[in-house]
Parts: C-alpha cells; sequence; structure tokens
C-alpha cells in the first residue's frame, strides 16, 4: 500500500550471538552483513472492505457506495476528493460510524465496527475517533478551552495536562483560552476544533472540508497544522476536500468516481490533483 511506505523502519541493529556460540555456514557474509530484515508493516488505521451503501430501493435506490476497499496507514494524512456526488461524506460517515453500510466491512484497528450497535458506536466515537466539521460546531457558551476539554468530560476521561499545554502550543492558541467563539476569527475556531480533536488522542481524526469556511490564509494555517500534526504527533487524518491546494498538504489522495476507488496519488501536488480531477470530470 503506498502510505505504508512512509512509515519508519526498525532499526538496523545486528542480533547478538549467545555467548559461545559459534556461526557454522558455508556461505560467506555478503559486504557490510546482511541487510536487516524488514519491518512488519504496521496494520492500518482503517480498513473498508468491498463496502457498499444504498439509500432507498427500488426504483428509487441510490447507490452511494459500490464495493469501496480501502485502508489508511497510521500516521498518514490522506484526502479524499471526487466530482459532487462520488461518495466521499457517505464513505468517510461510514468509516467513522456515522452511517450503516448496506454491505461490506469497516474496521477500527481490531474492532469491526460494522458489526457494532449503537451503543458501542457511540463510545467508539467518543473514545476513539476525532472530528473536524466544515462548520466548526463549537459550543459558543464555553471559551477555547472548555470547548478543546469537553470531549473527554463527556467521556469521563483524565486530561494528561502536558499533552493539552502541548496541542495548544501546536495550534498557537495559547493567548485565545479565554475568548468564546464569537470572540474568535473563523480561522482560530477551526483551530480550537482541531485541538478539540487532538486532544483526545484519537486513533483518527475526519475531517470533512475543514478549510471550506476558510480564506485561503486560514485555511492554510489550519492545513500546516493539520499536517504538523501527522509528522510531529503521528496521528491519523483522512480529510474529505474538494480543494486541490488542501489535498495537497496530505500524503496521499484517494479519488472517487461514482462511488467506486477509482485512483490515487502519493506525494500530491496541487496540478497533480487537478489534472487527476480533470480526468476524472470533475
Ligand atoms: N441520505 C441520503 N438519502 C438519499 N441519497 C443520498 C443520501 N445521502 C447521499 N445520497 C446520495 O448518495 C450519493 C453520494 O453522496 P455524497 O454526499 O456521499 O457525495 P459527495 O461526494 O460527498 O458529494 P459533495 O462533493 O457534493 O459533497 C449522491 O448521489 C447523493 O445524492
Ligand atoms: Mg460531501
Amino acid at each position: 500500500m503506498p502510505g505504508t511506505a512512509r512509515i519508519p523502519s526498525v532499526s538496523g541493529e545486528q542480533p547478538s550471538l549467545a555467548e559461545g556460540a559459534t556461526v557454522t555456514s558455508a556461505y560467506a557474509s555478503p559486504p557490510g552483513g546482511y541487510p536487516p530484515a524488514a519491518a512488519p508493516p504496521a496494520p492500518p488505521a482503517v480498513v473498508a472492505t468491498e463496502v457498499s451503501k444504498v439509500y432507498g430501493s427500488g426504483d428509487a435506490a441510490v447507490h452511494a457506495l459500490r464495493g469501496v476497499s480501502v485502508g489508511f496507514a497510521r500516521g498518514v494524512f490522506t484526502a479524499i476528493m471526487g466530482p459532487s456526488g462520488s461518495g466521499k461524506s457517505t464513505l468517510m460517515h461510514c468509516l467513522a460510524g456515522l452511517d450503516t453500510v448496506s454491505g461490506g466491512q469497516v474496521r477500527l484497528g481490531d474492532s469491526e465496527i460494522t458489526r457494532m450497535s449503537d451503543k458501542q458506536l457511540t463510545l467508539l466515537r467518543r473514545n476513539r475517533i476525532g472530528f473536524i466539521f466544515q462548520a466548526f460546531n463549537l459550543l459558543p457558551t464555553l471559551t477555547a478551552e472548555q470547548n478543546i476539554k469537553l470531549p473527554l468530560e463527556l467521556a469521563g476521561r483524565a486530561l494528561d495536562q502536558r499533552w493539552f499545554e502541548q496541542v495548544v502550543e501546536v495550534v498557537g492558541l495559547r493567548d485565545r483560552l479565554n475568548h468564546r467563539p464569537s470572540e474568535l476569527s473563523g480561522g482560530q475556531q477551526q483551530r480550537v476544533a482541531c485541538a478539540r480533536a487532538l486532544v483526545a488522542r484519537p486513533e483518527v481524526i475526519f475531517a470533512d472540508e475543514p478549510t471550506g469556511n476558510l480564506d485561503s490564509r486560514a485555511g492554510a494555517e489550519v492545513l500546516g497544522f493539520l499536517r504538523g500534526s501527522v509528522r510531529e504527533m503521528g496521528q491519523t487524518i483522512v480529510m474529505v476536500t474538494h480543494d486541490p491546494v488542501a489535498a495537497s498538504y496530505a500524503d496521499r489522495v484517494v479519488f472517487l468516481r461514482d462511488g467506486m476507488v477509482v485512483t490515487e496519488l502519493t506525494r500530491p501536488t496541487p496540478d497533480a490533483v487537478l489534472d487527476t480531477l480533470k480526468r476524472l470530470g470533475a
């Protein structure tokens, strides 16, 4: 899988021999010794296998997803793109346990979420998944700090104060913690939403058009920060976007058309993303 290529391999330390052991081999070692064994690939954070989704039935049935199989490696920033109606939001909702599938399987780590009850899904979304939405979705009566801490409080989980400080530092919100959302710019509000997602250390963050309501400068700040959280904190992010520049911040772009994964790019440039979208008729 292309996304796994960037996962660092284990160190190439030579195994030491037990005391007194002798090496008997008819073959000479290659110059420089044997190469270290390849690291076993890390299991992906999220995997969809043959996922289908049908809305409605009979003549009115809409096949929003038609057998999507795709994995999202840990510590990788992936964008999902495709023409309007191609199934991006549907796929994200199925991956995040926000919607049920009509067929196929979704796994988050060791858990098959497509077999979970509503109650299990609520806990899963609360404890293991982070969300960032286009509309920020902050509570207006709470300060930035209270918004950031809210999911942990709802989950009854202890706050790691050092981690909180680090996240606040990274998103540059130190001097805005006591402001309410109405006292913050759009970019600052989205950074609060990013911090809120990150502070719970979710296994994956799903972001649906996170820069859709921001001007290009604020958008670039948020995207730079999301990419930083992948690079520096090992966060896994899956982001739906229409914007080729936004997608170019990702490590990998998966393209949908008519409910199917049709192609993907690694290390995307805005031009390469735009070309691919044109070919797909977006
Ligand atoms: N609740 C629903 N009921 C019926 N059809 C739906 C529903 N949600 C989505 N669809 C249909 O499923 C298909 C995929 O929709 P989806 O919202 O996933 O597309 P998208 O790629 O996110 O599009 P956009 O870029 O416009 O947001 C579309 O044909 C859409 O009309
Ligand atoms: Mg959508």
